[in-house]
């Protein structure tokens, strides 16, 4: 199984932004991370991260034919782009969206999600282990679908 693990802005700054609310890990470190549970589960990971709202869209559209699932955190775009859902939608790839901070705990400009009519589960407020447990999920579903 190929899994696709995608970072939209201002993610590349974990560890120096705004740590008490996504935590002092930095991204690298994240990655290093998830590498090491895809390998623990036996599956291939490959990473992106943006700040263009374009990029993003252009790297899930690359994805068709090529990865069995896709862990998405598009950060702010979460709240505004109509465009990365329909490039969801577009490929079919099951995605599961994580946010690191309780979206539904904070600004009401986050309570909208686009992205999450396009996936089938999201991972909210449980820090970078959501990552993880996103993967879970896919690797779960992908199990499903061998029967
Ligand atoms: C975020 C939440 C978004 O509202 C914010 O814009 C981010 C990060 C999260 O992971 O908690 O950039 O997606």
């Amino acid at each position: 199984m190929k899994i696709l693990v995608i970072n939209g802005p201002n993610l590349n700054m974990l560890g120096i932004r705004e740590p008490g609310i996504y935590g002092s890990e930095n991204y690298n470190s994240l990655l290093e991370k998830i590498s090491s549970h895809a390998k623990e589960k036996g599956v291939s990971v490959d990473f992106f991260q943006s700040n263009h709202e374009g990029a993003l869209v252009d790297k899930i559209q690359e994805a068709y034919g090529i990865f069995d699932g896709i862990v998405i955190n598009p950060g702010a775009y979460t709240h505004t782009s109509i465009a990365i859902l329909d490039a969801v939608k577009a490929v079919g790839i099951p995605t599961v969206e994580v946010h690191i901070s309780d979206v539904s705990k904070r600004e009401d400009f986050r309570q909208i999600s686009y992205i999450r009519l396009g996936c089938v589960a999201s991972v909210i407020g449980h820090g970078t282990d959501g990552y993880l447990e996103a993967m879970d999920i896919l690797i779960e579903r992908s199990h499903g679908d061998d029967c």
